[in-house]
């Protein structure tokens, strides 16, 4: 056992645990000052004030952490960080008036990072997404899903899934890595339809893959350009059958009803919703899978925002991830994405806090994590801060401290 005390405040969500991250309020954040906590390498064992701290466990060590704040770990659940080369100049085309879609259609987008990932040996792609991953942890990210994409090919979307699985053995007890498959990213020339790439690069990559047990859940892009409705009802029914968790990209251009579709599949989650309408808002309103929402992408791209406030406001399940990529958002900070949402979406420091924290977790189908209760994961994020506001007003600067 060991612990810590003496912290400025812990910030333990146990009423947006309560609530199962459904409209938190800024009490549910329940704040503890002074706070104290005693846990093992499984679980949380004692949590509260520092005066309180029972008899029983005054022999056991406790770090002094006056002047520091504790809160759940923050979880990034939505990255692509394994790829090669970048997309600078199709940044600064962006800025000159070309519009993603445009681009994407003209040979840029993901078909040139696609090209850029199979230019590189197995060794390099591990070594890039390491530093990345270093990175993301030392802004105080301690759990980080990653997904392929930018090999699809059945190839190297097998050598990309080994490798988020050789990191995350690597970084076991450090850095939480989440394995997620989505060789169903963008349709390479030499196919005439999306069907036709499912079949034969989809299902015999995630029949390999799947028989390596090294995979988390798939993900799929649900959008026009890319894979319609019948391609992604045909691949959520194949995941069915072998239990593959879920995931999808729907709703970012158009509303394509890909939020009532990734609920009537009970995924994990449905990421980036800028499109996303009444019908969609209430499916998710009324389900477990959680709207996960990617303002950083939003800003990068110039686009419209997704309708947060409309979301949380129904009941659902709302969070806030990076999408770190090299195309859409080029900016691996969460921290600095959930400062600048705040303003722009409309978002109270509880609603903040639960996207990056609980609700997160739980898009991951980590249940046992994101609030600091008693019985659950020790899995914190620790700020050289006195409160727990000082973190997001402080836009872009880095206070983590490796707990
Ligand atoms: O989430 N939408 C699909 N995938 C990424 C974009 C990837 C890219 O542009 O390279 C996204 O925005
Ligand atoms: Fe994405």
């Amino acid at each position: 056992m060991k612990g810590f005390r003496n912290l400025s405040q812990i910030v333990t969500l146990s009423g947006v645990h309560k609530k199962n991250g459904r409209r938190p309020l800024m009490e549910d954040l329940h704040i503890i000052e002074d706070g104290a906590i005693i846990f093992d390498g499984e679980k949380i064992i004692w949590v509260g004030t520092t005066s309180n701290i029972p008899d029983n466990y005054k022999d056991v060590p406790l770090t002094e952490l006056q002047g520091h704040v504790l809160t759940p770990e923050i979880v990034d659940s939505h990255t692509h960080l394994i790829f090669g080369g970048n997309r600078a100049q199709e940044y600064t085309m962006r800025l000159n008036g070309a519009d993603y879609q445009e681009i994407a259609q003209a040979g840029g987008g993901i078909l040139s990072t696609m090209n850029h990932t199979n230019a590189l040996h197995k060794e390099e792609l591990h070594s890039l997404a390491k530093e990345r991953i270093e990175r993301i942890h030392s802004y105080g990210v301690g759990t980080i899903e990653i997904k392929s994409g930018y090999g699809l090919n059945i190839q190297k979307e097998i050598e990309c899934a080994e490798i988020i699985h050789e990191l995350k053995k690597e970084f076991k007890g450090h850095v939480q890595i989440f394995n997620t498959f989505m060789p169903a990213h963008a349709i390479p020339s030499g196919y005439e339809s999306g069907r036709e790439y499912l079949e034969k690069v989809v299902y015999p990559s995630i029949e390999q893959i799947h028989k390596k047990s090294i995979i988390d859940a798939v993900d799929i892009f649900f959008e026009e350009g890319y894979f319609n409705k019948s391609d992604t009802e045909t691949l959520f029914e194949f995941c069915k059958n072998l239990n593959i968790p879920l995931k999808v990209h729907a709703d970012e251009f158009n509303d394509n009803g890909g939020a009532s579709l990734a609920c009537h599949y009970k995924a994990l989650s449905c990421d980036h919703l800028l499109k996303t309408g009444a019908e969609g808002i209430k499916s998710l309103a009324n389900s477990e899978t959680v709207a996960t929402i990617l303002p950083g992408t939003g800003f990068f791209l110039g686009k419209a925002q997704a309708n947060a406030r409309q979301l949380i406001d129904s009941g659902a399940k709302l969070s806030i991830a990076s999408d770190f990529n090299p195309g859409s958002c080029h900016c691996d900070n969460l921290l600095l994405i959930a400062s600048l949402a705040g303003p722009a979406l409309k978002l109270s420091l509880a609603e903040i806090w639960t996207g990056i924290t609980l609700n997160a977790a739980h898009s991951l189908g980590l249940k046992d994590q994101g609030a600091i209760l008693e019985g659950m994961k020790p899995r914190f994020s620790l700020f050289k801060v006195n409160q727990v506001d000082e973190i997001t007003y402080n836009w872009g600067r880095n206070f983590a401290i490796s707990v």
